[in-house]
């Protein structure tokens, strides 16, 4: 897989969506009961990607490899150095590209001078984050449940 990550654009949006939807359906429900992730997919629209953003740097992972354009599969937003909303499409996990995004916005986050990076996981992504040697802070309950806030120093 040829994968590049570039910011991300509002035509990008109904594929974003879609691939929040098939991670909440097909992945984070096996550790969030179902209320959970139906308000869950009742938020993350497309119309609410395009909102978010505006106030946060969203970013697509895109695979090269089999279109000229290339397809959208995975996203991350970044607010300094906090990260949200890291979804990847449920059929090329585990590939390197959560890290690849992580990799992007751990990047401009040291670059922008932040000297660590802040993270809420779901269930699904803590062990995810710990392998990206992010550490564990506390845990929080939000309105979509627990979640595991983690953080990882930054190199200058
Ligand atoms: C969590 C998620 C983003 C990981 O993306 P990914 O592209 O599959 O992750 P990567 O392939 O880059 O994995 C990086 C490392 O983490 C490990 N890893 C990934 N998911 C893991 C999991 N669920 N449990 C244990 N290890 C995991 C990989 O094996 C890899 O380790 P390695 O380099 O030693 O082989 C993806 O599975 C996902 O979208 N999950 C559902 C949505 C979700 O929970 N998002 C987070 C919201 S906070």
């Amino acid at each position: 897989m040829a994968i590049t990550v570039r910011p991300f654009r509002s035509g990008d949006a109904p594929r974003v969506a879609e691939i929040v939807h098939r991670c909440l359906r097909e992945v984070n429900s096996r550790d969030y009961p179902a209320d959970i992730i139906d308000r869950m997919c009742a938020h993350f629209t497309a119309e609410r990607f395009i909102e978010l953003s505006r106030c946060r740097l969203v970013y697509v992972a895109v695979d090269h490899g089999s279109t000229a354009v290339g397809r959208v599969v995975g996203t991350v937003s970044r607010d300094g150095n906090r990260v949200y909303s890291m979804f990847v499409d449920p059929d090329l996990a585990r590939r390197g590209i959560g890290r690849r995004l992580m990799q992007h916005i751990e990047a401009l986050a040291a670059h922008d001078g932040y000297d660590h990076m802040e993270t809420g996981a779901s269930l699904t992504a803590h062990r995810f984050y710990l392998k990206l040697v992010y550490s564990d802070v506390r845990d929080t309950e939000t309105e979509f449940g627990l979640n595991h806030i983690l953080r990882k120093p930054l190199k200058p």
